[in-house]
C-alpha cells in the first residue's frame, strides 16, 4: 500500500513527459518506460550513452530500478522525501565572499554545512567519499553493484569542498523575511533587488524544514527531469550548453531566458539599466 504515492507519482512524471512541451528538452527519468533516459536514471536498462549505469544481475532485481537510487517508500531517512541514501561523512564548508550577508554574525540565516534535500544531493555527488559503491550505497541494505571505475562520480559533476566552497551557489540558508531584511539592509545591497520567491512559484522553490525555508540545489535544479539534450559536458564555453542540467525550467525552449528568469526570481537584475562593475557579484 505504501508504494502507491511513488507510483502515482511516475505516471505523473512519465505523462508529464508527453505533454507536448517545446523543443530542446532532454531525456524526463521516465522517458520511453526509463528505458532511454537522463543521468539520473542508474538503472542498468537505461540504453542512453550515460557514463554511470548499476552493474546488470542483482539478485534482488534492484539494478533494474530507477526510483530505488534515491528513494524508498518506508524506513527511509528523517532527511528528506522518503529519500534511500546513506549520509556523506564528507565535510564540505561552505561558500563565502566579502559581499555575502548571510554568512555575518547576526543573521538568522542558520548557514553552514550542507544539509537537508542539498546533502541528499551530496551523498553521490560528493565525489570523494571513501565508501565503495557510493552510488548504489543505499539505505538498510546492501549496496546496489557498479562497474569498477564506476562507483562514484568523478569530473565536472564531483562536488568536493572546493567547489562547494568556491565553484557554485551557496545553499543550506534560510531564505526568509527576517532574512531578506538584513540582505536589504546593507548600503551595498540594498540596490540590487533582492527578493524572495513567491509562494507558490511553480518553478523555484524553497525546501520546509525545521518550520523555515531554505535554499537548496533543489531551488534552482529538478533531479528529476533534464531540460539540457546534453550526453556530454562542454570543453569550456558555457554558449555550448543548451540551457544547465537538471533546470527547474526550460518550457520555453530559450536556454538563456529559462536560465535567467531563476536568477531573477530572487536577483531582481532588471533594477540595473546598464551592465555595472558596481555590481557586488563575485
Ligand atoms: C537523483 C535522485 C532522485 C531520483 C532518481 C528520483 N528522485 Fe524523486 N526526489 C528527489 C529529490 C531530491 C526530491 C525532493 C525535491 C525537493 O525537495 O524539491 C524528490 C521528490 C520527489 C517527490 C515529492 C514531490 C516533489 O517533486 O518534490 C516525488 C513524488 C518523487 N520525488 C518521485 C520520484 C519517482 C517516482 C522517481 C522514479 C521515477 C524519482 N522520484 C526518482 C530525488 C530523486
Ligand atoms: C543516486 C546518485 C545521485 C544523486 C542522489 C544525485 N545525483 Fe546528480 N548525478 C548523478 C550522476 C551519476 C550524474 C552523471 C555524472 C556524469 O555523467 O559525469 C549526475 C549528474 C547531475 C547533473 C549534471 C547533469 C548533466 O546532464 O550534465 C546535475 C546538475 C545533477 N546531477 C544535480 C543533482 C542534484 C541537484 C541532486 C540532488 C537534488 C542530485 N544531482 C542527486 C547521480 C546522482
Ligand atoms: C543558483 C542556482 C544553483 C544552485 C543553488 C545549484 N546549482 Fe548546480 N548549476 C547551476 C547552473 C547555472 C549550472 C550550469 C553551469 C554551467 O553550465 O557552467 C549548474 C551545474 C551543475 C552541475 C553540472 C556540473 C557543472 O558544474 O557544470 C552539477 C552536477 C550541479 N550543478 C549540482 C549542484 C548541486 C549538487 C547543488 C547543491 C550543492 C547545486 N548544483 C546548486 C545552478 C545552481
Ligand atoms: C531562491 C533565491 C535565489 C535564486 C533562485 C538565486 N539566488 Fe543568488 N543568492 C540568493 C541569496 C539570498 C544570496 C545571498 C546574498 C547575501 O547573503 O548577500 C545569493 C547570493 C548570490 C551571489 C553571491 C553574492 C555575494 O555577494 O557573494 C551570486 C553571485 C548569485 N547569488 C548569483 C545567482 C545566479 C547567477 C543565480 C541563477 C543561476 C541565482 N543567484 C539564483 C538567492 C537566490
Amino acid at each position: 500500500m505504501r508504494c502507491k504515492p511513488l507510483i502515482l507519482a511516475l505516471l505523473l512524471l512519465v505523462s508529464a513527459a508527453g505533454d507536448g512541451s517545446v523543443v530542446a528538452a532532454g531525456p524526463k527519468l521516465g522517458d520511453n518506460n526509463g528505458l532511454n533516459s537522463n543521468k539520473h536514471n542508474l538503472s542498468s536498462r537505461n540504453a542512453a550513452n550515460v557514463t554511470y549505469a548499476a552493474s546488470p544481475g542483482d539478485a534482488l532485481g534492484r539494478d533494474t530500478q530507477i526510483c530505488i537510487f534515491c528513494h524508498t517508500p518506508h524506513n527511509s531517512s528523517p532527511q528528506g522525501a522518503l529519500w534511500n541514501r546513506k549520509d556523506t561523512t564528507s565535510i564540505f564548508g561552505i561558500y563565502t565572499s566579502g559581499t555575502l550577508i548571510i554568512r555575518r554574525a547576526g543573521v538568522p540565516s542558520s548557514y553552514g554545512e550542507p544539509n537537508g534535500s542539498s546533502r541528499l544531493c551530496l551523498s553521490c555527488h560528493d565525489g570523494i567519499t571513501a565508501e565503495l559503491n557510493v552510488l548504489g550505497n543505499i539505505l538498510g541494505n546492501s549496496p546496489i553493484a557498479f562497474p569498477a571505475g564506476k562507483e562514484k562520480i568523478t569530473g565536472v559533476a564531483a562536488f568536493d569542498a572546493n567547489k562547494v566552497k568556491k565553484g557554485h551557489h551557496p545553499v543550506s540558508f534560510v531564505y526568509d523575511g527576517a532574512v531578506l531584511g538584513q540582505i536589504q539592509a546593507d548600503s551595498l545591497k540594498s540596490t540590487q533587488g533582492y527578493q524572495l520567491p513567491p509562494e507558490n512559484d511553480p518553478y523555484v522553490k524553497l525546501q520546509k524544514m525545521q518550520g523555515k525555508n531554505w535554499m537548496q540545489c533543489t531551488s534552482c535544479h529538478d533531479p528529476h527531469q533534464n531540460q539540457t539534450a546534453e550526453t556530454t559536458y562542454p570543453a569550456g564555453y558555457w554558449q555550448e550548453r543548451k540551457i544547465a542540467p537538471f533546470w527547474v525550467r526550460g518550457a520555453t525552449g530559450n536556454a538563456t531566458t529559462d536560465h535567467d528568469d531563476v536568477c531573477k526570481t530572487c536577483h531582481n537584475i532588471t533594477k540595473y539599466s546598464t551592465y555595472s562593475t558596481a555590481w557586488p557579484w563575485p
